[in-house]
């Protein structure tokens, strides 16, 4: 077989393939609208371990379950508090975690032995079908080999893990493009473990407060500082001409947000969006550092944000990102 046939056997939009390799406890790509997720039967923990296996993923590390509505939340978490149903009637389905004192219906091995389940309802639409059609919820981290970047098409998942599965169920480009905004409670107070696009001030409105997560962020179970991490080395800056003239000998590619530098040829940078709309630029920052990461530059360089709203949570990917790696 040629590598198109291959390919092209392991990626689609058979929605029955991928619910008959489910069931059968494998392990399967799948599109949601922040990243792909790496999936299998949350309830079968010969399933789940294959997921840790596959991604080369630590056993400490727990996953997220996925659901096909928000009333499933209930079989699986103990308890609700108040700030998390207006949460979830906001801002569900989409691109929002919660980490809720999990059932002992949830296997430990989905939670790391932890009392808590990190739970979301995702929004893409040929992920909503597959749920409907399956009987149990989904146990998925971000569909990469561990550390590396994660994938927001199905090639990306293909490229670096498409020896390993079966099946890619092909939803196109993720639309939100980095991952779920992940909150858990302090009684009632939503504390903010992983920013994402729906932001701690959209969370504040309407729970009426929200504290980011302060203490040690990588001691936080899987907010290790290196994560995301392209081969290549990247650096990330407010002035990437500075570093440009500080680097003059190596070849560079640059990620940046508002405006071309004049200190490199164009075809070494993308521009992640227009008109500074930082959703826009959520959308293609991972492909862009696939891009990048796949062109052989000896470095990167990635123009910080404006630590504001979407910002901090495109700084805090940039900035593991560039973390040395363990
Ligand atoms: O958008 C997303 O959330 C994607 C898509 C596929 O749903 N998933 C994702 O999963 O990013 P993953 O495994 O790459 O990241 C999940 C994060 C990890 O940092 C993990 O440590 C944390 O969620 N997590 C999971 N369960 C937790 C728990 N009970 N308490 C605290 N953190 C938890
Ligand atoms: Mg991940």
């Amino acid at each position: 077989m040629n590598q198109q046939t291959q390919n092209s056997h392991k990626i689609g939009t058979d929605l029955k393939r991928a619910a008959e390799l489910l069931d059968a406890g494998k392990v399967v790509a799948i599109p949601t609208e922040t990243v792909y997720g790496l999936a299998a039967n949350a309830l079968d923990e010969k399933a789940v371990k294959e997921i840790f296996r596959i991604k080369g993923r630590p056993s400490t590390n727990p996953l997220i379950i996925h659901v096909g509505d928000f009333q499933q939340i209930w079989n699986y978490a103990e308890h609700v508090p108040t700030a998390a149903v207006l949460l979830l009637e906001t801002f569900c389905p989409g691109p929002l975690t919660l980490v809720l004192p999990k059932k002992s219906n949830v296997p430990d091995i989905v939670t790391a032995g932890k009392n808590t389940v990190a739970i979301r309802v995702p929004k893409h639409p040929l992920t909503q079908m597959l749920l409907k059609i399956l009987h149990y919820p989904l146990a998925a981290p971000s569909a990469n080999p561990s550390g590396y970047i994660s994938p927001t098409t199905a090639e990306h998942v293909y490229n670096n893990l498409g020896d390993k599965i079966d099946y890619i169920l092909d939803g196109g480009a993720c639309n939100t493009g980095i991952e779920s905004t992940i909150v858990g409670f302090e009684g009632n107070t939503p504390i903010v473990y992983r920013a994402g696009t729906i932001t701690i001030e959209q969370i504040a409105d309407v729970t009426g407060q929200a504290n980011l997560y302060s203490g040690n962020q990588h001691l936080a179970p899987g907010m290790s500082l290196s994560h995301y991490s392209p081969i290549t080395p990247l650096l990330v800056t407010t002035d990437p001409d500075q570093l440009i003239a500080l680097n003059v000998a190596k070849k560079i590619g640059l990620i940046t947000y508002n405006q071309y530098s004049n200190c490199l040829p164009k075809e070494q940078q993308i521009l992640l969006c227009k008109n500074e709309d930082f959703r826009e630029a959520a959308r293609n920052l991972y492909a862009a550092l696939h891009d990048m990461d796949n062109r052989y530059f000896d470095l990167i360089i990635a123009k910080q944000f404006p630590p504001s709203a979407i910002g901090i949570a495109l700084n805090d990917r940039l900035n593991r990102a560039a973390a040395p790696k363990p």
